[in-house]
């Protein structure tokens, strides 16, 4: 079967921005597929140019096998989207709002009672359908916006951003009903967000962007595992810059620093620790703790983007 997503050196320019270079991803169906990047990458550029509301400067994507450039009605009839602004009314209810959207979608009277029924029984909301949205939390908005998105049953929903300025619960609260929702509806998500536990939770995909062009792409667990070898903090007493100096200079070991009371040491892609260990205590280092961990996505992610911080001509503005 076809990607749901195809794009082929797909780029977009402005007056003096390349917002998008050059990228090339396929995106399977059935998934939750996380796109991130900091401010400014093109997030939100490459899913305008998805729906085809803004036309690509080079290259071309085809979204649930539709040309973005010739079919965009196609696509935005059977594709959901939730972008920075949610166009939701706030003086209608949350019902209104989503019998208004069934409208647009042409969905029969029956089809919308049923389905706005549906849907805010999942999200919690059902008792309080008729109040209007004005009234409502930040949160509580964010997941009728989430509704009226899948609404029409769409293969396929865009959400930019979803969690960008709720509060860590109503964050998690959005997140479960996403990862529940995603899966009883059998609706790809394409989600753009900052929050790389929140894309750790729930995409089994993720590409990075960074400065409009694609740093890395795969599952969150094949990029951590990508980003050097395994972290270990080395608590206890002994440490000095001496041994500091040694320990960078070992093959296993990639960097060290002391940080406060404790060693941190990254290790070279699959070097083992326990001879970097032996060489500590011979040296006379009274080993209280050791804590290892694999690099979190966030690792991952500071590692891609600081990088490209030291390429940087000029600040973004
Ligand atoms: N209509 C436009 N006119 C001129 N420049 C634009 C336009 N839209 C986006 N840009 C520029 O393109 C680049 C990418 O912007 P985009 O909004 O896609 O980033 P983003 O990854 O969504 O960022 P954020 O995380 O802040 O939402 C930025 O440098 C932005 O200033
Ligand atoms: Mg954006």
């Amino acid at each position: 079967m076809e990607s749901i997503i195809v794009t082929q050196g797909l780029s977009r320019a402005f007056a003096n921005t390349q917002a998008l270079d050059d990228l090339n991803i396929e995106v399977p169906r059935g998934i939750v597929f996380g796109f991130l990047g900091p401010n400014g990458a093109g997030k939100t550029t490459t899913i305008r140019l998805l729906l085809g509301l803004l036309e690509p400067t080079a290259g071309s994507a085809r979204v649930l096998g539709f040309d973005t450039r010739t079919q965009a009605d196609a696509i935005r009839e059977k594709s959901g989207a939730l972008l920075e602004h949610t166009g939701l009314y706030e003086r209608l209810s949350a019902q209104d709002n989503l019998d208004f959207y069934g409208q647009v979608f042409r969905l029969s009277e029956r089809e919308r009672k049923l389905r706005i029924q549906e849907l805010l029984e999942h999200l919690g909301l059902w008792e309080r359908r008729t109040e209007p949205l004005g009234s409502w939390s930040r949160g509580m908005k964010q997941k009728v916006a989430v509704a009226r998105a899948l609404l029409h049953r769409p293969a396929l929903i865009f959400l930019d951003e979803p969690t960008a300025g709720l509060d860590p619960v109503a964050s998690a609260s959005l997140r479960d009903d996403l990862a529940q929702l995603a899966a009883s509806e059998k609706v790809t998500v394409f989600l753009t967000t900052h929050n790389l536990s929140e894309a750790e939770k729930l995409c089994g995909l993720v590409a990075i962007v960074r400065k409009g062009r694609l740093a890395a792409f795969g599952a969150p667990a094949e990029l951590r595992g990508q980003s050097g070898g395994e972290r270990v903090e080395i608590f206890g007493s002994g440490f000095d810059a001496g041994l500091v100096t040694a320990l960078c200079a070992r093959a296993e070991v990639a960097s060290a620093s002391l940080r406060n009371a404790h060693l941190e040491v990254e290790l070279r892609g699959k070097a083992e620790f326990a001879p970097v260990l032996a060489y500590l205590v011979g040296q006379g280092v009274a080993v209280e703790e050791v804590r290892r961990g694999k690099a979190s996505l966030e690792d991952v992610f500071l590692e891609l983007v600081e990088d490209s911080n030291e390429k940087t001509d000029s600040p973004q503005g």
